[in-house]
């Protein structure tokens, strides 16, 4: 099938995944091009383009996805993605809230990564019936990639990890109340 549904922050969109070059071969667009360049999703962004930084992170059926290495043809039917663009109306979301008034981060090209990242991780806990504050640890551990870098980690240079791990704590707070 080459063009496809797919639900973008609760909307319904269309994708197209065969190659304009070939117009057989599946395209190997990948989903961060296709967010911000057909879309407008400006929340996740390029940092390094091989997975290493997190900047491009999205959510895709609720699973953390890094989309500078994920092809939208490998996104299947009906599939739900969703965006820092689409995280709230007003930019009011407990995550948002925290990351501004906490005032974690400077650049601000990062927090995509971190906000969409930990915001995969709180839903997770929840769905599996873990409704406790994650501890200061545990965010570390997850805002790093873990102990035995088999996972993920989000990048930042900016020197505000301790405002980040505490605008985490904060929004959980709220998220799990
Ligand atoms: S841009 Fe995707 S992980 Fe760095
Ligand atoms: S927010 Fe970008 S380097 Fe920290």
């Amino acid at each position: 099938m080459a063009v496809r549904r797919i639900k973008l922050n609760g909307k319904e969109v269309r994708a197209d995944y065969q190659s304009v070059v070939s117009g057989t071969a599946e395209s190997s667009e990948q989903l961060l091009h296709w967010l911000r360049e057909q879309h407008g999703q400006i929340g996740p962004k390029f940092g390094c383009g091989i997975s290493q930084c997190g900047a491009c992170t999205v959510l895709v059926d609720g699973a953390i996805t890094r989309s500078c290495v994920t092809q939208v043809h490998t996104v299947v039917e009906r599939a739900e993605v969703r965006t820092l663009d689409g995280l709230s109306k007003k930019n009011d979301h407990p995550l948002q809230k925290a990351f501004v008034e906490l005032q974690a981060g400077q650049c601000g090209f990062c927090l995509n990564g971190m906000v969409m990242g930990v915001l995969g991780w709180l839903e997770e806990r929840m769905r599996n019936r873990n409704r406790t504050v994650p501890t200061q640890a545990e965010i570390k551990d997850f805002l790093s990639g873990g102990a035995d870098r088999s996972k993920p980690n989000y990048l930042c240079r900016c020197g505000t990890h301790y405002r980040i791990v505490a605008a985490v704590e904060k929004a959980a707070k709220e998220m799990l109340r």
